[in-house]
């Protein structure tokens, strides 16, 4: 297991195309783990591989990541999700590992059907609601080069972006 580098806006790696898990070996079980271990030392509930500089379909989700008891963790790792239902709509705040000092308003469905395999190839499938539906879209989005905050309205879409790439440039 290792701790990973965690990439963030403005880097190009975020916004490449990630390719499909086919080989369910001891590799991607210790890369699953390193990025759950990343996820709980960053605080986050929910980290793709991609922001790891992973170009893998790969996400980690941990609602009870916050929880200093590891035995009330609540660790998921879904290989090569894909939403196939979505219902209604909600609106609720959302941050990212990949987007330090931002948090924003994101529209979303509400319920979802996802479909993905476990860390031994078996498919599974879930059905989300609340903070789980919201965080498997967010992480998802992730696996197609989309950020949290290309969802914000235009305007202030821009406007951040450019705070935060003004930010970045002098944290270089
Ligand atoms: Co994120």
């Amino acid at each position: 297991m290792a701790i990973l580098e965690i990439y963030t806006f403005p880097d190009p790696i975020l916004r490449k195309q990630t390719k499909a898990v086919t080989v369910f070996d001891h590799e991607l079980a210790v890369t699953s783990q390193s990025m759950l271990e990343t996820m709980y030392l960053s605080s986050g509930i929910g980290l793709a591989a991609i922001q790891t500089g992973i170009l893998k379909r790969i996400i980690v989700v941990d609602l009870k990541s916050g929880e200093e008891d590891v035995n009330l963790r609540e660790p998921h790792v879904f290989i090569n999700p894909k939403i196939v239902k979505k219902f209604g709509t909600t609106v609720s705040e959302e941050g990212c590992l990949s987007v330090i000092e931002f948090r924003g308003e994101i529209e979303r469905a509400e319920k979802i059907i996802v479909e993905y395999q476990d860390v031994t190839g078996q498919p599974k499938k879930m059905e989300a609601e609340e903070m789980m539906s919201i965080c498997l879209q967010h992480e998802i989005d992730h696996l197609n080069g989309v950020l949290f905050i290309d969802h914000l309205p235009l305007l202030k879409q821009k406007m951040v972006k450019k705070r935060l790439t003004k930010l970045a440039k002098a944290e270089e």
